[in-house]
């Protein structure tokens, strides 16, 4: 029992060294006491795994098992959960960010466990028959599933307008008779028709809306979504929406939201042009999201109803110096916003459905995520975006659901994403690497997306013994079992 003192020595040692910073930042005592414990259950379960460890070495294995306290006496310090068997489970690791992918490149592993900290994260995934044996002698909780299941990291959506007030099924039944949906924009209807909704619901009222809508997200197997802001249109109003996003993120949704600023959606009538309204923006809206710390990434709408590239390239450029990250619906109807991505060296090139050649090119030659959006195609009765192509030369995709009342109100990510799948001809690997650490690049997370060692234990599981069945049975969201959230299992 002796054996283990050295080694809390080291581990503190080397919680104190990366904790130094801090210390120097003047951190609240408090804190850095749980940040200390933190670190040191991630130090310790890799040194207590690792060879350096000399007392796992030099005892045989029989007598390790006969000694319970050495398990019981950490457990108290290092907190652990095993979780599974899982019939499958879909780590997505070691697979390349961009280009095509074959199903044969996915790592499964059948009968398999994952284990996490007390923080939600990943600690080691393998085969859940030898890691209960590792748990039993270390005392870690086990949570034994009974069912046949199927398990890929939580879903990301990485663009979506989940924030909203009214409804568009107006717009919806024009658009199936023949009426194009900028032509419905042009008559003043469109965006500016949920912007007279959304301006006039009350933060509570719009806060409940958004909350329902993410009670269906997390059903749907969505365990990040960004949400965008751009119903607001005034200081005000722009302001409410993102704070009805920073609330709902306090709140025990289930859901990690990624909030975006959207200002930038159209240029409302109050003012006289695209450079007054933008000038605004800059002035007055942006600082002020920055000092409510509300967003980090902007987002503009580049097109002949919203904004001109001239315009667009100078929000972007003013938005960059004050150190918010770019994402821009591009080519949408007609292909000038893409390019403008590339050279911004925006996040994400978000639509797509009318790239040239020439864009899809430049896309692949850069790290911006192309986003598809098969639920405006589908919305708006246009042509899906050229996910193939954008594949075959070499860039990075990603799918989202953008949920909005308008030109995508369908939802269900899964759904949306084995429809242009379909359409598209993309492989199985390709959709579920675009739905999940894809799409995390494209909003620049790195923390998830995949199942390995380091990354947040964000799951989603299916009630099913192949994952083939993922995509197979989307119409339905009978089949998704649970997600989890840093470990918490949120349904
Ligand atoms: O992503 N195209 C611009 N914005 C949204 C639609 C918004 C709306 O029609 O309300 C989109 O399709
Ligand atoms: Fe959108």
């Amino acid at each position: 029992m002796l054996c283990y003192y050295p080694f809390l020595y080291v581990i503190g040692v080397a919680t104190l060294i990366t904790y130094e910073n801090d210390l120097k930042n003047g951190v609240f005592y408090p804190e850095a006491l749980l940040y200390i414990y933190k670190k040191a259950s991630f130090f310790a379960y890799y040194f207590l795994h690792s060879p350096l460890n000399v007392w796992q070495l030099a005892c045989p294995k029989q007598e390790r098992n006969s000694h319970p306290l050495w398990g019981r006496g950490l457990i108290f310090l290092f907190p652990m959960t095993l979780l599974g068997p899982f019939t499958e489970l879909l780590t997505l690791q070691n697979l390349p960010m961009r280009g095509a992918l074959q199903d044969e490149q996915i790592e499964i592993i059948p009968d398999a466990g994952v284990l996490y900290n007390a923080d939600g994260i990943i600690m080691a995934v393998g085969k859940f028959l030898e890691m209960k044996k590792d748990a039993l002698i270390q005392g870690y909780a086990i949570e034994t599933i009974t069912e046949s299941l199927v398990l890929l990291p939580g879903l990301i959506d990485c663009h979506t307008h989940t924030c909203y007030a009214g409804n568009r099924a107006q717009d919806f039944a024009m658009r199936m008779a023949g009426k194009a949906y900028l032509a419905i924009a042009k008559a003043g209807g469109g965006i500016m028709h949920t912007v007279r909704a959304t301006r006039e619901a009350s933060l509570e009222t719009l806060k409940a809306l958004t909350r329902t809508r993410l009670l269906r997200h997390k059903k749907e197997g969505i365990t990040t979504c960004e949400i965008k802001s751009g119903y607001g249109l005034s200081f005000e109003a722009e302001l409410k929406m993102l704070q009805v996003i920073a609330d709902l993120q306090q709140e025990d949704t289930g859901i990690d939201l990624i909030p975006t600023c959207l200002a930038a959606h159209i240029c409302p009538p109050e003012f006289e042009n695209q450079k007054a309204y933008i000038t605004h923006l800059i002035t007055m809206l942006l600082p002020e999201v920055k000092k409510r710390n509300l967003s980090h990434r902007i987002d503009i709408f580049v097109e002949e109803t919203a904004f001109d590239a001239e315009n667009a390239r100078y929000y972007l450029e003013e938005a960059q110096k004050m150190g918010f990250a770019l994402t821009l619906h591009a080519d949408q109807f007609h292909a000038f916003g893409s390019k403008l991505a590339v050279e911004m060296n925006a996040q994400s090139a978000d639509h797509l459905e009318n790239s040239t050649e020439e864009a899809i090119e430049y896309l692949a030659q850069s790290n911006t995520v192309a986003v598809a959006l098969p639920g405006a195609s589908i919305g708006v009765g246009d042509k899906f975006t050229p996910a193939r192509k954008l594949l075959d030369a070499g860039a990075i995709l990603a799918i989202a659901t953008d949920l909005n009342p308008g030109s995508a109100p369908m939802g269900n990510l899964l759904l949306q994403a084995s429809i242009l799948a379909m359409y598209e001809k993309l492989s199985t690997a390709e959709v579920f690497a675009a739905i999940t650490f894809r799409a995390a690049y494209a909003l620049g997370l790195q923390d998830r997306g995949t199942i390995e060692v380091g990354k947040r234990a964000d799951f989603v599981t299916f009630k099913t013994t192949d994952y083939k069945n993922i995509l197979y049975q989307a119409a339905t969201t009978e089949h998704i079992h649970g997600t989890w959230l840093k470990g918490v299992k949120t349904f």
